[in-house]
């Protein structure tokens, strides 16, 4: 039998493609295996939402020109696949295949034809495209990443998303706690609802609302999570939903990208400071104790001192747990690249803005985690640590606290008590679950 072999860039939205390709490939016959070498066929599934994602991936194409066996067939995937489309096909001759996220129905045709030595781009967008049909092979096997949505409707003026997915669709509320139900069969207990702006989830007839309750409500469900929502689309009824299911995490990661309204303005992002501030109000106001984590771009053209600062004063005032912080990278054929060359940030500001956000983060990252020591909660075990005889395991919250296991221990729950911070994570001590006195009288 053929084997393939697929490496994954970039985000959840990708690990959740590759699993599907997997499976469907594997239903057509072919064996997964772990690495390029003596690989029938490597598909490489690609990011682009950066300049150095899409570098990495030119570089490992480099080296997988030496590693794969003579008549392997090598396909490119994914974003940066549908961004350059046949252009990948002139630039490196070894490439056979070059396929965008809607067209992985046609992968193993594809590859037959490539197997004869052909040459082929697809990219079209298919908005009925969900593969529904397929069944993910899933090599997480703690959590679930379960796709409910595809694309996106936004255009914030630096991203190259909408180019790469295409326009917003999202899956039936029906298929979606199918796959649930699927993935609790086979023993796990967490699902993470993977959607490009994953609250604005609408199946013509179903809210986020309504999806958050349904899959919430899947027997044998302990944890539901989701990513990324956008501040504009966390109606009422959405925070409602979340904080009356029960086994919907007390965790929002919400990218705010810039705290400067004039900055948010030229981002396109459609909300203010104060919007922002507000919906954060809101959350924490229906789930106390929220997780809040954010994304974050400096360097974008025309940030001002003053804007950069109000970025600074964002973070201090809603003293996320963490974000992830990005260098503006300008993408082509977004509207960012179109304003005025002069807007363009020298890299040296760009490098100082930087350090100084997250320092800023982590600073109050560190304080918030330091006040938490002597903490009990659950954790779910997810995997051995990197180093020491640890295991990793995540609060409802978010937090990843090292804990003490077994490789049983991977896929169980445990209450502990969090004994020790980084400042970043935690080390957990494992406690006993007191039963309950008996009633007097
Ligand atoms: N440059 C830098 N960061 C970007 N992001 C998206 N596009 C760009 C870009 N052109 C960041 C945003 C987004 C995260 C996934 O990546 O912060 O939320
Ligand atoms: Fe990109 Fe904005 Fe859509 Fe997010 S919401 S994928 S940042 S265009």
């Amino acid at each position: 039998m053929p084997s393939i072999y697929i490496e994954t860039y970039g985000c959840q939205m990708n690990v959740s493609d590759s699993e599907l390709m997997y499976g469907k490939l594997q239903a057509e016959g072919y064996v997964a295996t772990d690495t390029p070498v003596g690989a029938d066929v490597v598909l490489i599934n690609t990011c682009a939402i950066r300049e150095n994602a899409e570098q990495r991936v030119i570089g490992r194409l480099g080296e997988l020109r030496r590693d794969l066996k003579p008549g392997a067939v090598l396909g490119v995937t994914g974003c940066m696949a549908q961004r350059l489309g046949p252009r990948l096909l002139e630039t490196d001759t070894r490439v056979q295949l070059v396929v965008g996220p809607d067209s992985y129905r046609m992968l193993p045709s594809l590859i037959d034809g490539a197997r004869n030595g052909e040459r082929f781009s697809a990219t079209d967008f298919d908005l009925e495209e969900h593969y529904e049909d397929f069944s993910a092979r899933r090599f997480e096997g703690v959590k679930a990443w379960i796709p409910v949505q595809r694309g996106c409707d936004y255009r914030c003026t630096y991203c190259i998303v909408p180019t790469t997915r295409g326009p917003e669709r999202s899956r039936k509320l029906a298929e979606v706690v199918r796959e649930t139900h699927e993935v609790v069969a086979q023993g796990i207990t967490e699902v993470v609802l993977l959607g490009q702006t994953v609250n604005s989830y609408n199946d013509g007839t179903h809210d986020f609302a309504d999806l958050l309750r349904a899959v919430g409500a899947v027997d044998g469900i302990r944890r539901v999570r989701y990513t990324s929502p956008h501040p504009n689309d966390f109606s009422d009824r959405v925070i409602a939903a979340m904080a009356e299911t029960p086994t919907v995490c007390e965790h929002v990661h919400l990218p705010m990208q810039s705290g400067s309204t004039s900055m948010l303005k030229r981002m396109l992002r459609r909300y203010s400071r104060e919007e922002d501030l507000e919906c954060v109000a809101r959350l924490r106001a229906a789930m106390p104790g929220l997780g809040l984590t954010t994304d974050i771009i400096v360097g974008f053209p025309g940030e001002t001192d003053e804007e950069f600062e109000d970025t600074l004063s964002l973070c201090r005032e809603v003293r996320f747990d963490d974000a992830f912080t990005f260098k503006f990278s300008a993408r082509e054929g977004t509207p960012a690249t179109r304003m005025p060359p002069e807007w363009t940030i020298p890299e040296a500001v760009v490098d100082a803005r930087y350090d100084a956000l997250v320092a800023t983060v982590r600073g109050i990252s560190r304080e918030k985690n330091m006040a938490r020591l002597g903490e009990r909660m659950e954790v779910l075990v997810e995997k051995e640590a990197r180093k020491g005889e640890l295991f990793q395991a995540r609060s409802r919250d978010f937090k990843t606290v090292l804990v003490p296991g077994t490789p049983e221990s991977i896929g169980t729950y445990m209450t502990v008590e969090l004994t020790g911070t980084t400042g970043a994570t935690f080390t957990g001590t494992p406690v006993q679950e007191r039963a309950p006195l008996p009633m007097a009288g």
